[in-house]
C-alpha cells in the first residue's frame, strides 16, 4: 500500500533521447518530455507498480469507464529552473491536495501527497534538461488520473492510472500576457451549485467548448462565465479565476462549489492582502461591473491561473455589446502581480510566503 510505495525506473537511452525544442516558440502543450510518471491503482493492492518510464502509449481497453464516464481528473503546476541550474516548483502540496479534493467527489482514490511530490522531484531531477529557462516559459506539469476498469455499468470504476507527464510551456494564451478580449456568456453555463465545478474534471472542459467556439467567432480568447440560475452573478472563465478592480477594490467571486478553487488566485488574494489592496471575496454581478465600467469606476480585470499566470482583461463582450477595460492595456495591478508571482518562482524575489519547493 502507500507506504511501502517503490518506484522503479526505466530510463529512456541517452541516444534515443527527444531533440528539445526552441525555447522562443514553446505554445503550451505542445512538446512532451522523455519520461513520465505512472502508477495503478485496484481494490486489492492500493496505489501499486509506482514507476518512471518512457514517455508514450499506455494500455487501454475500450470499455475503460473513464472513456465513458468521465472519470477523469488533472491538475496543473509549473517547475522553474533558476540561473544557479536549482529547480523549484511553486506550492506543488497545494495542487496534490486539490486533487484530493476532486478524487473525493468523482469517488475516485486519494493520491498519497508526500510519495507523489517525492516521485515527481526524481522525475523532475531526470528531465531538469527539459525545464526552459527563456523569459516567460517553465515546465508545465500535468497528473492526471483516469478510471480504466473495463465495464460498462454505472458506477466508480474499480481500477485507477494516475500518471504525470511534462511538458515545457510559455504563454497559454497567443497574446502572451497582453489583453485579452473577453466572451461574457449570458446562455450557456458552466457549473451549478452542488455539481462538480470546483473540481478539476475533464467534463466540466468538455462542457466549455462549444460556448468557447462561440467565443472564437466573436474575436474572443476565452468565456466568461455567469451563474448557471440567474445568469446574472461572475463565476470563472474556465481556464482562470477573474478579478476586477473596482473603486480600488480588488473583487473575486467566492468560493461556492461551482468555482475552481485556484492555487493563483489563493496567491493573488494573500499577495495584493500583503500589498495593503482592499480585497474582496464577495459575489459580483456582470451588471455591477458594467455600472462601473460605464461609470469610469472599473480600473482593470485579470484572470489567474497556473497556465495563465496573470492574463489581463482588455475588453469584454456582452450581449453583442465590446466594452474596452482600461484602454484596452495592461492594469498597473495586474502587471505588478505578474511580475512578482514570475520573480518568487524564479527566486528574484523573496518568497515570504514560502511557496517554492525545491527539488532535491
Ligand atoms: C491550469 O491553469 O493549469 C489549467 O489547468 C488550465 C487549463 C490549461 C486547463
Amino acid at each position: 500500500m502507500w507506504e511501502d510505495l517503490e518506484v522503479t525506473l526505466e530510463k529512456v537511452d541517452e541516444g534515443q533521447r527527444k531533440e528539445k525544442p526552441s525555447q522562443d516558440n514553446l505554445g503550451f502543450g505542445v512538446h512532451f518530455t522523455d519520461h513520465m510518471f505512472l502508477m495503478k491503482w485496484d481494490r486489492e493492492k492500493g496505489w501499486h507498480d509506482a514507476e518512471i518510464r518512457p514517455y508514450g502509449d499506455f494500455h487501454l481497453d475500450p470499455a475503460a469507464m473513464l472513456l465513458h464516464y468521465g472519470q477523469a481528473i488533472f491538475e496543473g503546476l509549473k517547475a522553474y529552473r533558476r540561473d544557479d541550474g536549482q529547480v523549484f516548483l511553486f506550492r506543488p502540496a497545494d495542487n496534490l491536495e486539490r486533487m484530493n479534493v476532486s478524487a473525493q467527489r468523482m469517488c475516485m482514490p486519494r493520491i498519497p501527497v508526500d510519495k507523489v511530490l517525492k516521485s515527481l522531484k526524481a522525475l523532475l531531477y531526470l528531465e531538469k534538461e527539459w525545464i526552459p529557462m527563456a523569459e516567460g516559459t517553465a515546465l508545465y506539469i500535468r497528473p492526471t488520473m483516469i478510471g480504466v476498469e473495463p465495464f460498462l455499468g454505472v458506477r466508480p470504476s474499480g481500477e485507477y492510472y494516475f500518471y504525470i507527464i511534462l511538458s515545457p510551456v510559455g504563454a497559454y494564451y497567443k497574446e502572451g500576457c497582453r489583453p485579452t478580449k473577453i466572451y461574457v456568456s449570458d446562455e450557456y453555463v458552466r457549473a451549478v451549485k452542488g455539481g462538480v465545478g470546483y473540481v478539476k474534471t475533464s467534463g466540466n472542459y468538455a462542457a466549455s467548448l462549444y460556448t468557447s467556439e462561440i467565443a472564437k467567432k466573436a474575436g474572443c480568447t476565452q468565456v466568461l462565465w455567469l451563474d448557471a440560475c440567474e445568469h446574472k452573478y461572475i463565476e470563472e472563465v474556465g481556464t482562470s479565476n477573474i478579478f476586477f478592480m473596482i473603486d480600488d477594490e480588488l473583487v473575486t467571486p467566492p468560493l461556492e462549489g461551482s468555482i475552481l478553487p485556484g492555487v493563483t488566485r489563493d496567491s493573488v488574494i494573500k499577495l495584493t492582502d500583503s500589498w495593503g489592496v482592499n480585497v474582496s471575496e464577495r459575489k459580483i454581478s456582470i451588471d455591477e461591473v458594467l455600472a462601473a465600467h460605464e461609470q469610469g469606476r472599473l480600473q482593470e480585470a485579470f484572470g489567474s491561473g497556473t497556465a495563465a499566470v496573470i492574463s489581463p482583461v482588455g475588453e469584454l463582450c456582452y450581449k453583442e455589446k465590446n466594452y474596452l477595460i482600461n484602454k484596452g492595456e495592461t492594469g498597473e495591478l495586474s502587471a505588478r502581480l505578474f511580475a512578482e508571482l514570475q520573480a518568487i518562482q524564479k527566486g528574484e524575489k523573496e518568497d515570504s510566503f514560502k511557496w517554492t519547493v525545491r527539488c532535491g
